[in-house]
């Protein structure tokens, strides 16, 4: 089920260990939301009973954004219980059509995840044939690089790269798309090779206007694909709802930040991808025998404000 506060939104009154905003509204929309999910991430995989591990997440989260989605799980009676969040089964659904896309033999060899936040796949996921390029705005690359240094020794053996490289690429997607290619390009790239895109959680964050453009003008040779989740109109109109808000005031908080809904994205697109499929993350979770952990402040049906994933093949 789709929990905006465990979910991607930045909360207010987060008070940080961390301190790495410096004001900018941006870079600390882009700071709690990172966090967020890779806490949530981390407290799901504290449950022994669930197939799921991701030992770099608690660090990269903070302790601070740790022990408030820990707290909230307690409180909902949903700690330990074999129940994952909608942020876990989506990274979970990601992981698989990762690797499917990846696999060995097949023509695609990089990966450019954009808006990678604190995701933590080079480190997880076998592909050693595979370069992977992170992009995200200055301040998170910043902070992942800090926190990746400065790590504790029991997690280090967890920091050794098991894609062929790992490149960081720190650029604002909306204010300067035109330095992405160049950027890729002196990190490695090769634009006539196929590539996977990934964009988990990123998508709603930005504009129609920035999609399109992003979409136009991401390199695409042959044989390109890009797995992107998006939020439904529905979510984007609950959260919106004033009445909803006076109920729950986070709501506030995280609505002026989710600019796009996947009605509204699958019109941006263009006539350079087309959409191969598309699966609800709730559908996706239930066939995987997965139960999913409520939001007891929602109050709608979950499968009508699930995430989706789309598979997108370029044209
Ligand atoms: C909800 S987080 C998701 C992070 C990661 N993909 C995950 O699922 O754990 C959204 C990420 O998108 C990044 N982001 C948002 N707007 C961006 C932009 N204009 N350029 C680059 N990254 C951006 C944020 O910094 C943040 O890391």
């Amino acid at each position: 089920m789709t929990n905006p506060e465990k979910h991607d939104g930045p909360l207010s009154g987060s008070n940080g260990s961390q301190e790495v905003w410096h004001g900018d509204a941006t870079d600390k929309v882009s700071t709690e939301s990172s966090r967020a999910v890779a806490a949530v991430r981390a407290v799901d995989a504290e449950d022994a009973t669930l197939d799921f591990a991701e030992p770099l997440a608690a660090w990269l989260a903070g302790d601070d954004w740790v022990t408030r989605i820990r707290h909230l799980k307690e409180m909902t009676d949903q700690y330990g219980k074999g129940l994952i969040s909608d942020v876990t089964s989506r990274c979970i659904a990601i992981d698989q059509a990762v690797l499917d896309a990846c696999q060995a033999g097949a023509d695609i060899t990089q990966v450019v995840l954009l808006g990678a936040g604190m995701d933590t796949r080079p480190y997880r996921l076998d592909l050693p044939h595979v370069a992977w390029f992170e992009v995200d705005v200055p301040a998170i690359s910043h902070l992942k690089r800090q926190r990746i240094a400065q790590v504790p020794a029991h997690l280090r053996p967890h920091t050794v790269v098991r894609t062929r490289r790992l490149e960081q690429v720190s650029l604002d997607l909306a204010a300067s798309l035109d330095q992405l290619r160049p950027m890729l390009m002196a990190r490695g790239f090769d634009m006539h090779a196929p590539v996977l895109y990934i964009l988990e959680g990123l998508v709603y964050y930005l504009s129609t206007p920035e999609n399109r453009d992003l979409f136009n003008q991401l390199p695409a040779a042959p044989g390109s694909q890009a797995l992107v989740t998006c939020i439904p109109a529905a979510l984007k109109a609950y959260v919106n709802d004033p009445a909803v808000q006076e109920r729950v005031p986070r709501f506030r908080v995280i609505a002026p930040s989710w600019k796009t809904d996947l009605e509204t994205f699958r019109e941006t697109l263009g006539d350079r991808w087309r959409i191969t499929d598309e699966v609800n993350l709730f559908d996706h979770a239930e066939r995987n025998g997965r139960r999913l952990a409520r939001d007891p402040e929602m109050d709608r049906e979950p499968r009508t404000v699930a995430e989706s994933y789309l598979v997108l093949k370029a044209c």
